[in-house]
């Protein structure tokens, strides 16, 4: 896309990333975020928030929209999180998170929204019946991420694109207002066996909220029975598993079960590889079962130990927004004199 000569950003390093209330999580949210978020908390500054702005780009129940949110902030804790290290909150209850993105709707082209594929993906055949948000949703996220004056962005390999045009906005931003080194250029950490996980039907689609087939995905409220049952039920081929990693990428099925393993266990694809390579899905199968409900099913009952005090999650939440907004508004003041705003 565009270059904008960046100039090197000087301020704290400080990690951003939220995940949407608006269905059950699954393995792909849980290895591809909620765990990587877990582990940057002992690093940097951290903020966590649920994406509930974005959620209604598609219509969401009102009735049921707060427990949601609830849900996931319970994941996040249950996945590790802890509010005294990151600031966990609902990005609604940060108002200069749409202050900001109605700033950068003015600075994003046309052109480089045209270009976003989560948006065709979306919305389908019938894009002239898409809210407009579903179509400006991107904005929101580099507001989302800017706001914080971020530096790092944990997210799994569907965002990148996403991020890309955050890079963007910043880069537009600090030049057409005379500002080289205001806004970071934020960096996308996605690497890792965790950051696409496929679904179990189809090696060829991402692990998706969406899919029809509750076969397809593991969630994180599965009990254990379902978790193993679905493992079981995983489509594979009928080879041994073998000894590179090259031998696998012509077999989806086997390679996504292989990334699943290793992301459980902390290990690469490589090092599981190296431990069964030769043996058969009758023995890979249930081993993987043991490791999914072993890491899983203490994520599910801790998640549901949590919404059975939801005083306590508000709390939580509530706090993390103040903290949140005390970060957030003096970035939004600063950019409000820098856009030349009367009063700012
Ligand atoms: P979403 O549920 O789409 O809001 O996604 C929340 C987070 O989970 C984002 O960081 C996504 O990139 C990540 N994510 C979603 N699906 C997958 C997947 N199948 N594999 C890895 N990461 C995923
Ligand atoms: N778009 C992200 C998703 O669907 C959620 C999100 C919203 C986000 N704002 C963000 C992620 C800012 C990282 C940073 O998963």
């Amino acid at each position: 896309m565009t270059d904008h000569t960046p100039v090197a950003y000087t301020g704290p390093t400080r990690v951003l990333s939220g995940v949407q209330p608006s269905g059950a999580l699954h393995l792909g949210n849980y290895l591809g975020a909620l765990v990587k978020f877990a582990k940057l908390q002992h690093e940097m500054d951290t903020f966590i928030f649920v994406a509930d702005l974005h959620a209604i780009t598609v219509w969401q129940d009102p009735a049921a929209l707060a427990q949601q949110t609830r849900e996931i902030a319970a994941a996040y804790l249950a996945a590790g999180l802890d509010p005294t290290k990151a600031t966990i909150f609902p990005q609604s209850a940060v108002r200069e998170h749409s202050e900001l993105a109605w700033i950068f709707q003015c600075v994003a082209r046309l052109g480089w929204l045209d270009r976003m594929t989560q948006f065709k993906e979306k919305s389908g055949k019938h894009k002239e019946r898409s809210s407009v948000g579903l179509y400006t949703y991107p904005v929101l996220q580099a507001a989302d991420i800017l706001v914080y004056k971020a530096t790092h962005v944990p997210v799994g390999e569907d965002q990148k694109q996403h991020l890309e045009l955050t890079r963007d906005i910043a880069g537009k931003f600090n030049h057409d207002f005379g500002v080289p080194a205001f806004f970071p250029q934020p960096e996308p950490l996605i690497q890792g066996p965790g950051a696409r996980i496929m679904s179990l039907r189809d090696g060829s689609a991402k692990m998706s909220k969406s899919d029809p087939s509750d076969y397809s995905r593991i969630n994180l409220t599965d009990t254990a029975d379902d978790i193993a049952a679905k493992v079981r039920k995983a489509r594979t081929d009928p080879e041994p598993l073998p000894e590179t990693l090259e031998e696998l990428t012509a077999r989806p099925e086997a390679d996504n079960l292989v990334g699943i393993f290793a992301a459980l266990s902390g290990r690469t694809k490589a090092e599981v590889l190296a431990e069964y390579a030769g043996k058969g899905f009758g023995t890979f199968k249930p081993a993987l079962a043991d490791l999914a409900v072993e890491k899983l099913a203490p994520v599910g009952e801790t998640m549901r130990r949590f919404l059975a005090d939801p005083t306590e999650i508000d709390r939580i939440l509530k706090a993390g927004a103040e903290r949140a907004s005390d970060v957030a508004a003096p970035t939004v003041a600063e950019v409000k004199k820098l856009v030349g705003f009367w009063g700012a």
